[in-house]
């Protein structure tokens, strides 16, 4: 992971302007600032003025405008991180801007591809698309890019590093992964939040008080995670290595596979890759 030091000043003389100052914009600002970005740096638009009041609130020197036009006037970085639903509309007013000063372009979208990006702007825009996650805010993040070929290598490694600042970043060549990546990482950590309200239930069914039955599975994901990242064998080893034949364990997982949860989460994360494709046939359809 990159750490901002005084010998790395990647970002002293980059400003970023945010178009959309939501869930996953405050995500990534604040583990850029983390990394000792500087504030005064970060632009943020967003018509809601009670997002720029939270995002004010949580950091305190960044710039906020109501206006998207205002806030990528001199910046090097233009992140989208508006709905896809909105994205064209967002877009297509700073067209003549982002034509003139050639910005980075970075969108975080789900389900847009670059080519509808390049045609509401109406110029070869240099574009990386990113499927970021929400542990970005705590420098945890998980994000595949997809650069399209107007991409320089001084803006390629500048999209890396921001993404960098705030956890893992992995290029992807072909850009038809990405709804796949939106599935697994970009809606993943609602799967393991899921997992765990779920067992924290069932902790308490059990009998365990609530504050006991919170810490134990919290502290077990942290721990399986920790494992899984650190240790040379694969998931499927280190769930054996703690399966004893007819053990808790066994008798545990048994349960899971016979309610078919191999085959759950395949339906599940096909269900998130299709309505990225949906979404992306639904809002950026030729001549819309
Ligand atoms: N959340 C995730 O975990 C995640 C993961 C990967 C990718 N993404 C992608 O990240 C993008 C943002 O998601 P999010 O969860 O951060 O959404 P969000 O919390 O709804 O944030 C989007 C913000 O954009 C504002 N907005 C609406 N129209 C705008 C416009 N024309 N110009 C500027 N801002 C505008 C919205 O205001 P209003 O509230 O008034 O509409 C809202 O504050 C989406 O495209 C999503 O696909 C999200």
């Amino acid at each position: 992971m990159l750490m901002a030091t005084p010998e790395n000043n990647l970002f002293t003389d980059t400003h970023i302007a945010f178009i959309g100052g939501g869930n996953m914009a405050g995500s990534l600002i604040g583990g850029l600032l983390h990394q000792a970005l500087n504030a005064t740096h970060i632009h943020v638009a967003d018509p809601n003025a009670s997002q720029l009041e939270r995002l004010c609130q949580q950091f305190i020197t960044l710039h906020t405008y109501a206006d998207n036009l205002s806030a990528v006037r001199d910046v090097q970085v233009v992140v989208f991180a508006v709905k896809p639903q909105v994205f064209r509309d967002a877009a297509r007013p700073l067209a003549a801007t982002l034509a003139k000063n050639r910005p980075l372009i970075i969108s975080i979208a789900a389900g847009i591809p670059e080519k509808n990006i390049r045609r509401w702007l109406g110029y070869d825009a240099a574009i990386v698309r990113v499927v970021p996650n929400t542990p970005a805010l705590i420098g945890a993040g998980a994000a595949a890019l997809y650069a399209n070929p107007i991409v320089s290598s001084a803006q390629r490694t500048l999209a890396e590093d921001i993404f960098e600042a705030v956890g893992l970043a992995l290029w992807l060549d072909d850009e038809v992964h990405m709804d796949a990546v939106t599935a697994v990482s970009g809606s993943g950590p609602a799967y393991f939040f899921l997992i765990m309200e779920i067992m924290e239930a069932a902790a308490r069914e059990l009998g365990l008080p609530a504050d006991v039955a919170r810490k134990l599975v919290q502290q077990t994901a942290y721990g399986a995670a920790r494992m899984a990242l650190e240790s040379q064998d694969d998931p499927a080893a280190l769930r054996k290595q703690v399966t004893s034949p007819g053990g808790t364990t066994a008798a545990a997982l048994k349960i899971l596979e016979a309610g078919k949860l191999r085959e759950i989460f395949l339906n599940a994360l096909t269900a998130a890759r299709d309505r990225g494709a949906e979404l992306s046939n639904e809002f950026g359809k030729e001549g819309s």
